[in-house]
This record gives structure tokens, C-alpha cells and sequence, in this order.
């Protein structure tokens, strides 16, 4: 029984809970002390999702990880009952830094008759929100009361998902939570491809090309750095280099203010250059910050 466990936090990880209810959640929660840091995942963990969990435990006294597939956030054709899952693998990972896994099932988050949402506004209709219809919603939703279930002082997001970022920003601060949402950079393989738990999908040979997203990113910034402003011409080159790759399809490719997301036209620092490219049926996605 989770009740029974007295720890006292701030002096070394004693043994990692796995919690599957919300009630049995609240009770180790309450017997938290000193700050409770939080990073939410859909599991099949990589460096990227360790990168969280390890910043996580040098900023509290407690780190929560929450691995949660979670049904809202899919579109009716896309990957949620291919989600890849490994959850004997993802608790080795993460027992060397965490204290309690949460990781409840669909009925224990969205039991019958639940109709409540979180819609953060315009910032979630336009790239990832254009191409999947919903998502946010589903994002926001679930973060929500996933912060309102592990009541974390710290909440840690990759800048990978740099519009999801934003989005919970958002809403932390237009609905006034009290939570530090902090950022974390992308961590990417030896060949700049960011790491995802979505990589897997990819066939040897969408593998071997995939990195094109990185290297589109790398030539926007050396554009920029040689001072490149026009917008236009920054995305010609990098939809020529991204074609160069038969198997890449693009999706989009965006240049637009680093905080509101809107698509610019003539370049001011900072900028966000994001894009979304598919090989087969495989959806990747990557950013840079310009500065
Ligand atoms: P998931 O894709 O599992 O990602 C969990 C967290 O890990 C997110 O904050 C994501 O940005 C971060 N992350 C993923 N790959 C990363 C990489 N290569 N480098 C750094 N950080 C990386 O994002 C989600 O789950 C879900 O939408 C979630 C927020 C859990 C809500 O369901």
C-alpha cells in the first residue's frame, strides 16, 4: 500500500513507486517534502525523455514521471494503438532518478461521461494544430490534469516540441497555475536526427535520409548567421535540400516569431524555424531557434 511509505526526500532516491490510480497518486503526494518536480511522457523512453528526468532530479527533492499514452491527443487516423510501448524498459530507465511513475490507464484519466477541455486559442490552429486537428486540446487537457493530479512545482518540457511548449506556457499563464514550466533542449543522435520515440517507425532506408531535417536546419542557421533575412529565401533552400531526399515528403516548413508563432516575412531575432516532414507514413518533426 502506497500509504504505508514514509520517504524522506532530499536525501537520495529510496526505492521508485509505480502508481496507477489517481487516489493512490494524491496519498504519496501528500507526504512529499520540498519540491516536486514533474516531466509527463507517453513512454518508450529515449535520451531525450532522460535528459528531463535527470535535470528534474537536480532541481527537487522529488521527481514524478508520468508515462500515459494518451487517447485525446491522436487523430482518428493517426498512431495511438501503434503507439510503440516498452514499459519493463522505460522503468529501468527511469529508476536511477525517480521517485514515483505514474502511469494510470485511459479509464482512470477519462472515465465515462468526461467531457471537459482546455482549448489554449489561436497559437494551437496553425502548424502542428493545422495538421492535426485537436492535438492541442488533447495536450492541454491531459497536462492539465496531469498538474493538477502530481501538483509539481517544476514541469519539464523539450524544446523538440516547441509548439507544445508554447502551448503549455500559455496556458500556465492565461489560467494562472502555479507551476515553473521549464525548457529543455532538443537531444538529438550522433547524426543531428532528434531523438523520438516515433524514429522507430522509420524503415533503414527513411532512417538513412531523416537527418536532412537537421541539416535544413543547420543551413537556416548559417543563412541567418550570414545575414539571411528574407524569409522566403531561407525556406527555397531549405525545401531544395529537403527534396534532394526522394523519400522525404514535406509537410511544412515555418519561419515565424519565436513566442507567438505568427510566420514572418522579413526575419527579427527571435525566430522559430520548424518543420514537419513524413517518409512513408512516418511524421517527423524539428525545430531551431534563431538568435
Ligand atoms: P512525449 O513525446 O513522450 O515527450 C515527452 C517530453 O519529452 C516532451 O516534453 C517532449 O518535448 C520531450 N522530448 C521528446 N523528445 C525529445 C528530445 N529529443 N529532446 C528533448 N526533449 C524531448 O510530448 C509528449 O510526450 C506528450 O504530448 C505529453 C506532453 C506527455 C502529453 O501527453
Amino acid at each position: 500500500m502506497a500509504g504505508e511509505i514514509y520517504y524522506s526526500f532530499g536525501f537520495g532516491v529510496l526505492e521508485m513507486k509505480v502508481i496507477e490510480t489517481i487516489p493512490e497518486f494524491r496519498e504519496v503526494r501528500a507526504g512529499c517534502k520540498g519540491t516536486v518536480g514533474f516531466v509527463p511522457t507517453m513512454g518508450y523512453l529515449h535520451k531525450g525523455h532522460i535528459a528531463l528526468v535527470e535535470r528534474a532530479r537536480q532541481e527537487n527533492d522529488c521527481v514524478a514521471v508520468s508515462i500515459f499514452v494518451n487517447p485525446t491527443q491522436f487523430g482518428p487516423k493517426e498512431d495511438f494503438k501503434t503507439y510503440p510501448r516498452d514499459k519493463e524498459r522505460d522503468l529501468a530507465m527511469l529508476e536511477p532518478f525517480t521517485d514515483f511513475v505514474f502511469m494510470p490507464s485511459a479509464e482512470e484519466m477519462y472515465p465515462a461521461g468526461y467531457d471537459t477541455w482546455i482549448d489554449v486559442g489561436s497559437i494551437t490552429g496553425i502548424l502542428e494544430g493545422a495538421s492535426r486537428p485537436g492535438h492541442f486540446r488533447g495536450v492541454a487537457t491531459v497536462v492539465n490534469k496531469l498538474f493538477n493530479i502530481v501538483q509539481p512545482h517544476n514541469a519539464y518540457f523539450g524544446q523538440k516540441d516547441a509548439q507544445q511548449l508554447r502551448v503549455i506556457q500559455k496556458m500556465v499563464r492565461d489560467l494562472n497555475m502555479p507551476v515553473e514550466v521549464i525548457a529543455c533542449p532538443t537531444v538529438r543522435e550522433p547524426d543531428g536526427l532528434a531523438m523520438s520515440s516515433r524514429n522507430t517507425y522509420l524503415t533503414p532506408e527513411q532512417r538513412a535520409a531523416a537527418p536532412v531535417l537537421y541539416q535544413s536546419l543547420m543551413m537556416a542557421n548559417e543563412m541567418w548567421q550570414t545575414g539571411e533575412r528574407d524569409a522566403a529565401a531561407i525556406k527555397k533552400a531549405m525545401i531544395r535540400l529537403i527534396q534532394s531526399q526522394p523519400l522525404a515528403q514535406i509537410d511544412y516548413i515555418s519561419i515565424a516569431d519565436a513566442t507567438t508563432l505568427q510566420e514572418m516575412e522579413a526575419c527579427h531575432s527571435p525566430v522559430l524555424v520548424s518543420l514537419a516532414v513524413r517518409f512513408g507514413t512516418t511524421r517527423l518533426i524539428d525545430n531551431l531557434l534563431l538568435e
